[in-house]
């Protein structure tokens, strides 16, 4: 089973960085990234690099230099299937909206499609393989659906047989490039160890031999689960600590130092901020609860269960925390929001704490000016469902007695600061670490405050500049 062509159906923010890393490491390999979204093709083979639908650090230089080359992104799915040895589905499965299981079992209706198309225009022998995040047995339902089409041609020649193997993906986005040429392992679970030799020898390019583990099937897929269930734990261990501090005069960055040098603990994953966010941790997490609910655990479910509970209680008590500190009211105040992405370093804004934290205040009244160096204004529109302001507040000085909640797409940290009561700080973005506190004290609305819910800004330059400070976790100043 020598792997020569690979076709990847999903131009996401897996299938696409993941492709184009594999491209850039195996140059003797064919890779084909094909989607459904003919926009998103579009602008994967857009020339002006700045435009690819995924904002990657490091990403936009690789697609450079393998695209057109071994790397290709197309709407061509039938022809790119046929001629593929290896076929990775990357397709999204989120969480169901309605019907059995809905509100916590993953939609699996996209991953049917690809099985039933890689059934459909496959052409001899194919190796299957789960990229996407799936319930543990979903390796089975796509056997079933391509075995199915198993030996229905009596020529031998034209046969279609196929190996499904499981391979999740581990990488967080905004270091997905990082991630995918150094990963801490790579998981492979499969059947027939032939299959899996296949699919190793494509990761050996680049990725030690003892950093490939070979599993189950069903481990590997349980595997990927439990691994974003125990991250998303630790945040909400965290966080939940962090409330506890501001209660007791502790300080969570002490706490955090204190915990994480035993060994045994670890220090990563325990910085407290508003909440996790991202596609990935909430749907994981509810679909091990539906799984573990099917399997007859409640226990199980309702441990799993409190941990998505904590995260959605953490956003609820920030913004009810600002709206008590602005003296019980931000209706027709200039709130200015400072990150909407649910981390820096991506345009990704799924599941991220800014919306509903803004949520809330829109529905409390106050006009928002929402900053992020890379989210676009339509994307947060979407997410808040509701339009922007045309003009800026500045001449719509009227809207500070309106008790409708507005917001509006800043340009700039200047423009979001100017006459607002109050900086939030959502997104961990660098360049927020570098504002002007003097400036800024002069620029906003006494008396003003600043709420930063990611702790990285220095406490004594906002302090001196005669601004309020509420900082995540710190007990001592709140
Ligand atoms: P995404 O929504 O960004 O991309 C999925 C793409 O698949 C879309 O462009 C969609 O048009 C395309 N698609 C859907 N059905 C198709 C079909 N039948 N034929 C062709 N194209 C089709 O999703 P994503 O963030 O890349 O996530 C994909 C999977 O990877 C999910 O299961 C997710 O849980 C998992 N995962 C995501 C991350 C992450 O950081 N985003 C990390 C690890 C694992
Ligand atoms: C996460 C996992 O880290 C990846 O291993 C996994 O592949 C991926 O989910 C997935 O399956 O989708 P990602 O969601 O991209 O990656 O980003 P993370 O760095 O895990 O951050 C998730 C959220 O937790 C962010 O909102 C982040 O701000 C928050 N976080 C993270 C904290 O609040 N504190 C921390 O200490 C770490």
């Amino acid at each position: 089973m020598k792997i020569k062509n690979i076709c990847c159906i999903g131009a996401g923010y897996v299938g696409g960085p993941t492709m184009t890393v594999i491209a850039d490491k195996c140059p003797d390999l064919q890779i084909d990234v094909v989607d459904l979204n003919e926009k998103r093709i579009e602008d994967w083979n857009n020339n002006d690099f700045t435009k690819l639908p995924i904002y990657e650090p490091g990403l936009a230089d690789i697609v450079k230099r393998r695209r057109g080359k071994n790397l290709h992104f197309s709407n061509l799915i039938k022809e790119k299937i046929e001629n593929a040895d290896l076929v990775f589905i990357s397709v999204n499965t989120p969480t169901k909206k309605k019907g059995v299981g809905a509100g916590k079992a993953s939609d699996l209706k996209w991953v049917e499609a690809c099985a039933r198309q890689v059934a459909e225009f496959s052409k001899g022998h194919t190796i299957v393989v789960e990229k996407s995040t799936l319930p543990v047995r979903t390796a089975e339902v796509i056997k079933s659906i391509l075995f199915a089409s198993y030996n229905l041609n009596e020529d031998k020649e034209t046969e279609k047989t196929f190996d499904v193997l499981s391979n999740p993906e581990f990488l967080s986005e905004g270091t997905a490039i990082k991630d995918l040429e150094n990963p801490d392992r790579v998981l492979i679970g499969g059947e027939k160890e032939e299959a899996i030799e296949a699919l190793c020898s494509v990761y050996r390019c680049w990725v030690p031999e003892e950093k490939i583990l070979k599993t189950n099937i069903w481990s590997s897929e349980l595997a990927k689960l439990t691994a974003n269930a125990f991250l998303a734990q630790r945040i909400s261990s965290i966080n939940s600590i962090s409330a506890l501090c501001e209660a007791t005069g502790a300080d969570i960055r002490e706490v955090s130092r204190a915990i994480g040098s035993d060994t045994r603990i670890g220090s990563k994953f325990l910085v407290s901020g508003p909440g996790f966010g991202g596609s990935c941790f909430k749907k994981d997490i509810l679909n091990l609860v539906y799984l573990s609910n099917h399997f007859g655990l409640p226990e199980v479910a309702n441990f799993w269960e409190s941990v998505v509970e904590l995260n959605k209680w953490n956003q609820k008590r920030i913004s009810e925390l600002i709206v008590k500190k602005l003296y019980g009211s931000v209706s027709g105040k200039k709130i200015s929001i400072l990150g909407f992405a649910f981390k820096a370093n991506t345009n990704d804004t799924r599941e991220s704490a800014a919306i509903n934290i803004c949520k809330d205040l829109l529905e409390e009244g106050a006009i928002l000016y929402i900053h992020d160096p890379k989210v676009e204004s339509n994307q947060i529109a979407k997410d808040l469902n509701l339009e922007p302001l045309k003009e800026s507040f500045t001449e719509h000085e009227s809207l500070r007695n309106s008790e409708i909640g507005n917001w509006y797409f800043a340009n700039s940290i200047r423009e979001s600061l100017t006459g607002a009561d109050a900086v939030i700080l959502l997104t961990e973005w660098d360049e927020y670490t570098c504002i002007d506190w003097r400036e800024a004290s002069n620029l906003m609305r006494k008396p003003s405050w600043i709420f930063d819910s990611r702790s990285i800004l220095n406490p004594e330059k906002i302090k001196a500049s005669c601004l309020n400070f509420w900082r995540i976790g710190d007990g001592s100043i709140n």
